[in-house]
Protein backbone atom coordinates (compact mmCIF):
# COMPACT_ATOMS: atom_id res chain seq x y z
CA UNK A 1 0.00 0.00 0.00
CA UNK A 2 1.57 3.38 -0.92
CA UNK A 3 0.72 5.45 2.34
CA UNK A 4 1.47 8.42 0.81
CA UNK A 5 -2.07 8.01 -0.83
CA UNK A 6 -4.85 9.81 1.29
CA UNK A 7 -8.20 8.05 1.88
CA UNK A 8 -11.40 10.29 1.26
CA UNK A 9 -13.29 11.76 4.63
CA UNK A 10 -16.29 13.62 4.22
CA UNK A 11 -17.02 16.81 6.32
CA UNK A 12 -19.87 16.91 8.83
CA UNK A 13 -19.71 19.93 9.83
CA UNK A 14 -18.09 23.31 9.36
CA UNK A 15 -18.65 26.06 12.64
CA UNK A 16 -16.49 29.15 12.89
CA UNK A 17 -14.55 29.56 15.94
CA UNK A 18 -13.19 33.30 15.20
CA UNK A 19 -12.43 35.37 12.69
CA UNK A 20 -9.90 33.52 11.60
CA UNK A 21 -9.96 29.63 13.00
CA UNK A 22 -12.69 26.88 11.90
CA UNK A 23 -13.82 23.86 13.43
CA UNK A 24 -13.92 21.11 10.68
CA UNK A 25 -15.54 17.57 11.83
CA UNK A 26 -15.01 14.71 9.81
CA UNK A 27 -16.33 11.30 9.24
CA UNK A 28 -13.29 9.80 10.41
CA UNK A 29 -11.93 7.44 13.01
CA UNK A 30 -8.51 6.92 12.80
CA UNK A 31 -8.15 5.95 16.93
CA UNK A 32 -4.84 8.43 17.56
CA UNK A 33 -3.26 9.94 20.32
CA UNK A 34 -3.86 13.47 21.58
CA UNK A 35 -0.89 15.97 19.99
CA UNK A 36 -0.91 13.75 16.53
CA UNK A 37 -1.47 14.95 13.51
CA UNK A 38 -2.89 14.44 9.55
CA UNK A 39 -2.12 15.42 6.41
CA UNK A 40 -5.27 16.80 5.09
CA UNK A 41 -5.81 17.47 1.24
CA UNK A 42 -8.39 19.32 -0.92
CA UNK A 43 -8.25 18.28 -4.52
CA UNK A 44 -6.35 20.65 -6.65
CA UNK A 45 -5.36 22.77 -4.24
CA UNK A 46 -2.65 21.13 -1.97
CA UNK A 47 -2.01 19.36 1.47
CA UNK A 48 -1.27 20.83 4.71
CA UNK A 49 -0.69 19.39 8.09
CA UNK A 50 -3.11 19.48 10.69
CA UNK A 51 -3.16 18.21 14.58
CA UNK A 52 -6.36 16.13 15.62
CA UNK A 53 -8.08 18.95 17.90
CA UNK A 54 -10.21 15.93 19.73
CA UNK A 55 -9.69 13.08 21.83
CA UNK A 56 -10.03 9.82 20.73
CA UNK A 57 -13.02 9.54 23.07
CA UNK A 58 -14.90 11.51 21.10
CA UNK A 59 -16.86 11.44 18.16
CA UNK A 60 -16.47 12.67 15.14
CA UNK A 61 -13.00 13.67 14.97
CA UNK A 62 -12.39 17.41 14.50
CA UNK A 63 -9.41 20.05 13.31
CA UNK A 64 -9.26 23.64 13.79
CA UNK A 65 -8.14 25.38 11.16
CA UNK A 66 -6.51 28.70 11.17
CA UNK A 67 -6.96 30.37 7.59
CA UNK A 68 -2.95 31.53 6.19
CA UNK A 69 -2.70 30.66 3.05
CA UNK A 70 -3.98 28.58 0.05
CA UNK A 71 -4.78 25.03 1.48
CA UNK A 72 -5.90 26.42 4.93
CA UNK A 73 -8.31 28.89 2.49
CA UNK A 74 -9.97 26.00 0.95
CA UNK A 75 -10.30 23.87 4.05
CA UNK A 76 -12.48 27.14 4.92
CA UNK A 77 -14.39 26.87 1.84
CA UNK A 78 -15.56 23.37 2.63
CA UNK A 79 -19.33 22.61 3.45
CA UNK A 80 -21.08 19.96 5.14
CA UNK A 81 -20.82 16.60 2.54
CA UNK A 82 -17.84 17.97 0.64
CA UNK A 83 -15.08 15.40 0.60
CA UNK A 84 -11.44 16.16 1.65
CA UNK A 85 -8.26 13.50 1.88
CA UNK A 86 -6.51 12.48 4.79
CA UNK A 87 -3.41 10.60 6.00
CA UNK A 88 -2.21 9.76 9.11
CA UNK A 89 -2.29 9.88 11.87
CA UNK A 90 1.12 11.04 12.20
CA UNK A 91 3.81 11.80 14.58
CA UNK A 92 4.31 10.82 18.45
CA UNK A 93 1.65 12.60 20.20
CA UNK A 94 1.51 13.09 24.01
CA UNK A 95 2.34 10.21 26.24
CA UNK A 96 -1.26 10.05 28.05
CA UNK A 97 -0.74 6.60 29.67
CA UNK A 98 2.76 7.90 30.98
CA UNK A 99 0.88 10.98 32.68
CA UNK A 100 -1.50 8.83 34.34
CA UNK A 101 -1.73 9.17 37.93
CA UNK A 102 0.07 12.52 37.89
CA UNK A 103 -1.62 16.82 37.67
CA UNK A 104 -1.10 18.02 34.26
CA UNK A 105 -0.31 21.60 33.45
CA UNK A 106 -1.25 22.57 30.10
CA UNK A 107 -0.03 25.90 28.51
CA UNK A 108 -1.21 26.83 25.47
CA UNK A 109 -1.22 29.88 23.59
CA UNK A 110 -3.58 31.03 20.78
CA UNK A 111 -3.88 27.83 17.56
CA UNK A 112 -1.78 26.35 20.46
CA UNK A 113 -5.10 25.26 21.91
CA UNK A 114 -6.91 22.75 18.71
CA UNK A 115 -3.96 20.11 20.40
CA UNK A 116 -4.35 20.48 23.86
CA UNK A 117 -8.07 20.16 23.56
CA UNK A 118 -7.89 16.84 22.60
CA UNK A 119 -5.32 15.69 25.65
CA UNK A 120 -8.06 17.97 27.75
CA UNK A 121 -10.86 15.81 26.36
CA UNK A 122 -8.64 12.59 26.42
CA UNK A 123 -7.70 13.55 30.43
CA UNK A 124 -11.60 14.63 31.59
CA UNK A 125 -13.03 11.50 29.97
CA UNK A 126 -10.55 9.73 32.10
CA UNK A 127 -10.77 12.31 35.02
CA UNK A 128 -10.13 9.00 38.13
CA UNK A 129 -7.00 8.62 36.02
CA UNK A 130 -5.27 11.90 36.36
CA UNK A 131 -5.24 14.36 39.61
CA UNK A 132 -5.32 17.70 39.25
CA UNK A 133 -5.48 19.51 36.01
CA UNK A 134 -4.83 23.05 35.48
CA UNK A 135 -4.81 24.83 31.69
CA UNK A 136 -2.94 28.27 31.63
CA UNK A 137 -4.49 29.62 28.26
CA UNK A 138 -3.29 33.10 26.76
CA UNK A 139 -5.41 34.72 24.06
CA UNK A 140 -5.35 37.90 22.76
CA UNK A 141 -8.81 38.70 23.08
CA UNK A 142 -11.73 37.35 23.90
CA UNK A 143 -12.63 37.24 19.70
CA UNK A 144 -9.63 34.66 19.05
CA UNK A 145 -10.53 32.33 22.40
CA UNK A 146 -10.56 28.73 20.61
CA UNK A 147 -13.51 26.52 22.09
CA UNK A 148 -15.10 29.44 23.57
CA UNK A 149 -18.36 27.27 25.42
CA UNK A 150 -15.70 24.58 26.34
CA UNK A 151 -13.60 26.90 28.42
CA UNK A 152 -16.28 29.28 29.90
CA UNK A 153 -18.09 25.59 31.07
CA UNK A 154 -14.55 24.36 32.35
CA UNK A 155 -13.85 28.19 33.78
CA UNK A 156 -17.31 26.81 36.40
CA UNK A 157 -16.11 23.42 36.81
CA UNK A 158 -14.35 21.63 39.50
CA UNK A 159 -12.93 19.17 36.93
CA UNK A 160 -10.17 21.43 36.35
CA UNK A 161 -8.90 24.78 37.29
CA UNK A 162 -8.52 27.14 33.83
CA UNK A 163 -6.87 30.09 34.04
CA UNK A 164 -6.87 32.61 31.46
CA UNK A 165 -4.95 35.97 29.91
CA UNK A 166 -5.38 38.61 27.49
CA UNK A 167 -3.64 40.53 25.78
CA UNK A 168 -6.35 43.71 24.83
CA UNK A 169 -8.98 43.97 27.53
CA UNK A 170 -12.69 43.90 26.42
CA UNK A 171 -15.76 43.60 27.89
CA UNK A 172 -15.64 39.67 28.90
CA UNK A 173 -12.02 39.30 29.67
CA UNK A 174 -12.84 42.66 31.92
CA UNK A 175 -15.66 40.94 33.71
CA UNK A 176 -13.98 37.77 33.99
CA UNK A 177 -10.61 38.82 35.79
CA UNK A 178 -13.33 41.33 37.88
CA UNK A 179 -15.13 37.75 38.69
CA UNK A 180 -11.95 35.60 39.41
CA UNK A 181 -8.69 37.93 39.65
CA UNK A 182 -6.91 35.01 40.91
CA UNK A 183 -7.33 32.80 37.77
CA UNK A 184 -7.70 36.04 35.13
CA UNK A 185 -5.24 38.65 34.28
CA UNK A 186 -4.01 41.37 31.37
CA UNK A 187 -0.36 39.95 29.68
CA UNK A 188 0.75 37.10 28.33
CA UNK A 189 0.42 33.35 29.47
CA UNK A 190 4.09 33.69 31.32
CA UNK A 191 1.90 35.99 33.30
CA UNK A 192 -0.09 32.58 34.65
CA UNK A 193 2.78 31.29 36.20
CA UNK A 194 2.38 33.38 39.14
CA UNK A 195 -0.62 32.42 40.20
CA UNK A 196 0.16 28.45 40.19
CA UNK A 197 1.71 26.36 42.22
CA UNK A 198 3.98 24.13 39.89
CA UNK A 199 3.65 20.69 41.59
CA UNK A 200 7.14 19.04 40.14
CA UNK A 201 5.77 15.50 39.77
CA UNK A 202 3.47 16.85 37.71
CA UNK A 203 3.38 17.06 33.82
CA UNK A 204 3.38 19.79 31.37
CA UNK A 205 1.97 19.72 27.90
CA UNK A 206 2.80 22.72 25.91
CA UNK A 207 1.69 23.85 22.62
CA UNK A 208 1.15 27.91 21.24
CA UNK A 209 3.12 29.93 18.80
CA UNK A 210 6.89 29.56 18.13
CA UNK A 211 7.82 32.62 20.18
CA UNK A 212 5.97 31.27 23.43
CA UNK A 213 8.21 28.42 23.64
CA UNK A 214 11.30 30.33 24.71
CA UNK A 215 9.80 31.98 27.45
CA UNK A 216 7.23 29.11 29.12
CA UNK A 217 10.29 27.21 29.32
CA UNK A 218 12.33 29.42 31.20
CA UNK A 219 8.92 29.98 33.42
CA UNK A 220 9.26 26.19 34.24
CA UNK A 221 12.94 26.20 34.51
CA UNK A 222 13.21 29.46 37.21
CA UNK A 223 10.98 26.91 38.98
CA UNK A 224 13.29 23.90 38.89
CA UNK A 225 10.37 21.82 36.95
CA UNK A 226 12.33 18.96 35.99
CA UNK A 227 12.25 19.25 31.91
CA UNK A 228 12.07 15.52 31.29
CA UNK A 229 8.41 16.15 32.48
CA UNK A 230 7.70 18.83 29.78
CA UNK A 231 6.18 17.67 26.97
CA UNK A 232 6.02 20.51 24.03
CA UNK A 233 4.40 20.18 20.14
CA UNK A 234 6.51 21.76 17.52
CA UNK A 235 5.65 23.02 14.05
CA UNK A 236 8.28 22.89 10.73
CA UNK A 237 7.50 22.96 7.39
CA UNK A 238 6.52 19.63 6.52
CA UNK A 239 5.61 17.97 3.10
CA UNK A 240 5.55 13.82 3.26
CA UNK A 241 4.82 13.14 7.14
CA UNK A 242 6.41 10.22 7.48
CA UNK A 243 10.45 10.84 7.72
CA UNK A 244 10.99 10.82 3.99
CA UNK A 245 11.38 14.52 2.61
CA UNK A 246 13.85 16.17 5.12
CA UNK A 247 11.72 19.38 5.43
CA UNK A 248 11.13 18.90 8.87
CA UNK A 249 14.86 18.46 9.85
CA UNK A 250 15.98 19.99 13.22
CA UNK A 251 19.39 19.73 14.71
CA UNK A 252 22.65 17.83 13.37
CA UNK A 253 24.41 15.27 13.72
CA UNK A 254 23.20 12.98 17.24
CA UNK A 255 20.68 15.37 17.93
CA UNK A 256 18.97 15.46 13.85
CA UNK A 257 15.24 15.05 14.53
CA UNK A 258 12.39 14.85 12.23
CA UNK A 259 9.67 16.63 13.40
CA UNK A 260 6.89 14.62 11.74
CA UNK A 261 8.24 11.05 13.06
CA UNK A 262 10.46 11.68 15.76
CA UNK A 263 7.51 14.58 16.85
CA UNK A 264 6.12 16.34 16.73
CA UNK A 265 5.86 16.18 20.43
CA UNK A 266 9.55 16.62 22.41
CA UNK A 267 10.34 16.87 25.63
CA UNK A 268 12.06 19.75 27.63
CA UNK A 269 15.45 17.86 27.44
CA UNK A 270 15.41 17.42 23.49
CA UNK A 271 14.79 21.69 23.80
CA UNK A 272 17.84 21.87 25.85
CA UNK A 273 20.10 19.17 23.49
CA UNK A 274 18.49 19.75 20.25
CA UNK A 275 19.95 22.93 18.83
CA UNK A 276 17.35 25.68 17.41
CA UNK A 277 14.22 23.30 18.71
CA UNK A 278 12.42 26.22 20.56
CA UNK A 279 14.03 28.99 18.93
C1 LIG B 1 2.43 19.20 13.09
C2 LIG B 1 1.65 20.40 12.63
C3 LIG B 1 0.39 20.62 13.12
C4 LIG B 1 -0.35 21.72 12.68
N1 LIG B 1 -1.61 21.89 13.18
C5 LIG B 1 -2.35 22.90 12.72
C6 LIG B 1 -3.69 23.05 13.17
O1 LIG B 1 -4.20 22.29 14.01
N2 LIG B 1 -4.41 24.07 12.65
C7 LIG B 1 -3.88 24.95 11.72
O2 LIG B 1 -4.59 25.83 11.27
N3 LIG B 1 -2.62 24.84 11.31
C8 LIG B 1 -1.84 23.84 11.77
N4 LIG B 1 -0.56 23.70 11.32
C9 LIG B 1 -0.01 24.72 10.39
C10 LIG B 1 -0.50 24.43 8.99
O3 LIG B 1 0.05 23.21 8.55
C11 LIG B 1 -0.08 25.55 8.04
O4 LIG B 1 -0.70 26.75 8.43
C12 LIG B 1 -0.51 25.19 6.63
O5 LIG B 1 0.34 24.18 6.15
C13 LIG B 1 -0.43 26.39 5.73
O6 LIG B 1 -0.79 25.95 4.44
P1 LIG B 1 -1.45 26.95 3.39
O7 LIG B 1 -1.39 26.27 2.04
O8 LIG B 1 -2.78 27.40 3.86
O9 LIG B 1 -0.47 28.19 3.45
P2 LIG B 1 0.63 28.63 2.35
O10 LIG B 1 -0.09 29.21 1.18
O11 LIG B 1 1.60 27.51 2.12
O12 LIG B 1 1.38 29.73 3.19
C14 LIG B 1 0.73 30.89 3.69
C15 LIG B 1 1.61 31.57 4.72
O13 LIG B 1 1.77 30.75 5.88
C16 LIG B 1 3.16 30.46 6.08
N5 LIG B 1 3.25 29.06 6.52
C17 LIG B 1 2.84 27.98 5.83
N6 LIG B 1 3.05 26.86 6.54
C18 LIG B 1 3.59 27.24 7.70
C19 LIG B 1 4.03 26.55 8.87
N7 LIG B 1 3.96 25.23 9.01
N8 LIG B 1 4.54 27.29 9.86
C20 LIG B 1 4.64 28.61 9.77
N9 LIG B 1 4.22 29.32 8.70
C21 LIG B 1 3.72 28.65 7.68
C22 LIG B 1 3.83 30.73 4.75
O14 LIG B 1 5.19 31.13 4.91
C23 LIG B 1 3.01 31.86 4.20
O15 LIG B 1 3.41 33.08 4.74
C24 LIG B 1 0.21 22.63 11.75
C25 LIG B 1 1.50 22.41 11.26
C26 LIG B 1 2.22 21.32 11.70
C27 LIG B 1 3.59 21.10 11.15
S1 LIG C 1 7.85 16.11 6.54
FE1 LIG C 1 9.03 14.84 5.25
S2 LIG C 1 10.61 14.18 6.57
FE2 LIG C 1 9.29 15.26 7.89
Amino acid sequence: MNELLPRQAKVLKVEEQTPIEKLIQLDASLNHQPGQFIEVSVAGVGEAPISICSSPTRKPMEICVRKVGRVTSALHRLSPGDKVGIRGPYGNGFPMEKMKGHDLILVSGGLGMAPLRGVLQYALDHRKDYKEILLLYGIRDYSLMLFKDEIMKLMDSKDCRVYLSYEKEDEVCKNLRKKCPERVCEGVVTKLFGMVDLNPDAYAVVCGPPVMYRFVFKEFMDRNFPPERIYMTMERRMKCGIGKCRHCVVGAGTSMRYVCKDGPVFTGVDALQIKGLIG
